[in-house]
């Protein structure tokens, strides 16, 4: 069942999209009644990302992603529709309708709920007087009270029973207490808390929700962690501590670490997108994860022998996912925290910069595949390792690997070099043409919207004109046939323009949220970017027929009036300039 758009049009008017986009983005008053700031979702130097406070859309000039506060939502946060809407629920402290399809989901959202008090309690903890000790434990560990905060650390007291107390005063049962993974049965009746004197790390998904925690003992002993164990929100492996911030990361890869301590640690430092895999090595689930945020991954574990082998176990997942594996070894530090608190960030901005691609890790999962002894099996290895080491950019490294390669299975090391550089030479124009075709300049008729081409250029800016005309005035197109599939250029077009149609006959909202629950996001950046667009009401009647006239002119019906056909031209040159 969809969400109703009743409830979509309340959700964006609790959720004003000047103030969720400025939570991400700068936002400053330029001219006019829009608001400017820099692109979240491209580079840029100048403000081309507007949003409209009155229109409740954003709108980027430069990228052509637009849409209404749930569309700004998926897009920053990564998430799906649905989740999109219920993450702006949460922050306005409303409850999406239950659609009904998922009878566990009211038992989860308990639970959810539950590790939210939680989190609150431990941080409440934390910041308050008791809470001392945490306080110094941070302190000596170097973590500022402002990333504390970023990260939600807290406090559990030393104490059997507090957070207990506390959950049930807000009305939770021990049973859901315990479902939580927050207390223990005891022998005698009654519950216990699981977590006692210990810093206090949430773990909060992808989607916003604090699913689990990871507390710490502020001193020595054992165990050094516990954690919330699988639950019906949580399973271990298929969540990263720290996700919920790296995926928002501009720094194009992310960092996987082995401690919680060094993500938070990290991400203090500057490099925001370390996550770790919460005390396991990373699963098959993980690296999937890690897959929807970034193509890059660089592994940064402990330096001793058992982080060298999870980091080989790491890159074997992450590869059959074709995902680029770096690895940096922090030598002289046992993990990336000491060594960014002994050297400083900038040593490790330099070990991110110059750190190995897994070239020998490579190199050595082809020739197991391979027996070197028949030539069928050196063909395959050759073709398999000649690939591999033409993708380093360095030429001495190329020459340096080309040698072993060519030791490996005994042929000539002239032989292997020049297959090397044939390969590199084709990558590299291979690499040229799409750079060439990405950096060519966009056709002003064609739409900014990746993915969507018009077929039909000038047809399409007259079927633009229609879809702003029934927006701005509805009333217009009363009486009047729809326009069918085979008058647009575009399936989008024809999507957009038949979804506003369909409302408007029903009587249904067309506010941008309401939209973005039926149309895909690139529509809705079409339409954002469409309604950009000057278009005067005034004289609409006399544009609608100038503009069905272009499209049916373009196909078969007759042409329009002389002057209509200069009107629009004048208007068309305006709408360019505009
Ligand atoms: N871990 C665990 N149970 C333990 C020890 C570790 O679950 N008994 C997990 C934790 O998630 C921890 C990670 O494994 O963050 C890495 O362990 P370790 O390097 O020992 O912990 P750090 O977080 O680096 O803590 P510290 O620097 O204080 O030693
Ligand atoms: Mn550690």
């Amino acid at each position: 069942m969809p969400i109703p758009d009743s409830f979509l049009q309340e959700l964006a008017e609790r959720n004003p999209i000047e103030e969720v986009v400025a939570e991400y983005v700068p936002l400053t008053k330029r001219s006019g009644q829009n608001l400017f700031g820099l692109c979240p979702f491209h580079s840029e130097k100048t403000p081309s990302f507007s949003v409209s406070p009155s229109k409740q859309i954003y709108h980027c000039f430069g990228c052509g992603k637009g849409g209404s506060v749930i569309n700004f939502i998926m897009d920053i946060e990564n998430l799906s529709f649905r989740d999109a809407v219920e993450f702006l629920a949460r922050r306005a402290g409303m409850t999406v309708p239950d659609d009904g399809l998922d009878p566990g989901r009211p038992r989860r959202d308990r639970l959810y709920a539950l590790n939210r008090e939680a989190a609150r309690f431990f941080y409440s903890r934390l910041v308050e007087p008791g809470g001392e000790s945490a306080q110094r434990y941070l302190e000596r560990r170097q973590i500022s009270p402002q990333f504390a905060r970023r990260f939600g650390l807290g406090y559990a007291p030393d104490s059997w029973d507090s957070l207990t107390n506390a959950m049930k005063e807000k009305g939770f049962t021990e049973r859901e207490l315990a479902e939580a993974g927050l207390v223990k049965h005891g022998k005698r009746g009654g519950v216990y808390d699981i977590f006692r004197g210990r810093l206090m790390f949430p773990v909060i998904d992808v989607r916003g929700q604090v699913v689990a925690f990871s507390g710490r003992l502020l001193g020595d002993g054992e165990p050094k962690y516990l954690n919330t164990p699988d639950t019906p929100v949580f399973s271990k492996s298929h969540n990263l501590f720290g996700l919920n911030l790296a995926k928002k990361s501009k720094s194009g890869y992310i960092i996987l670490v082995e401690g919680n301590i060094d993500v938070v640690s990290l991400h203090q430092a500057g490099f925001d997108s370390a996550v770790a895999s919460l005390g396991t090595s990373l699963t098959p689930e993980q690296a999937r994860l890690l897959s929807r945020y970034t193509h890059e991954i660089v592994i940064s574990y402990d330096a001793d022998e058992a982080g060298r082998k999870a980091a080989q176990r790491a890159i074997g997942l992450l590869d059959k996912l074709e995902l680029r594996v770096r690895v940096l070894t922090v030598r002289g530090a046992k993990d990336p925290d000491e060594f960014i608190k002994s050297r400083g960030a900038d040593a490790f901005r330099a070990l991110l910069e110059s750190s190995e691609n897994h070239i020998d890790y490579r190199i050595d999962t082809a020739r197991a595949k391979y027996d070197l002894k028949s030539d069928e099996g050196k063909l395959g290895f050759l073709k398999e390792a000649t690939d591999i080491v033409s993708t380093l950019p360095n030429a001495v490294e190329r020459e340096v690997y080309s040698a072993r390669v060519a030791e490996l299975c005994s042929v000539s090391e002239g032989a292997v070099k020049s297959e090397v550089e044939r390969l590199r030479r084709r990558r590299s124009s291979r690499e040229r043409r799409t750079l060439e075709r990405e950096l060519r300049p966009v056709r002003a008729s064609q739409p900014q919207v990746k993915g969507i081409t018009y077929k039909d250029p000038r047809s399409a800016a007259a079927e633009e004109g229609v879809i702003r005309l029934l927006c701005l005035d509805p009333s217009l197109f009363a009486g009047r046939e729809g326009l069918g599939e085979e008058d647009f250029s575009s399936e989008e077009l024809y999507h957009i323009y038949s979804a506003l149609r369909r409302r408007i006959d029903a009587g249904e909202s067309l506010s941008p949220a309401a939209m973005s629950g039926e149309l895909k996001p690139e529509e809705l950046s079409l339409l954002t970017g469409i309604l950009q667009k000057p278009e005067s009401a005034a004289n609409g009647a006399r544009a609608l027929g100038d503009y069905i006239g272009i499209m049916r002119g373009s196909r078969s019906a007759p042409e329009p009036s002389e002057e209509g056909v200069m009107e629009l031209w004048e208007r068309m040159k305006k709408e360019k300039r505009g």
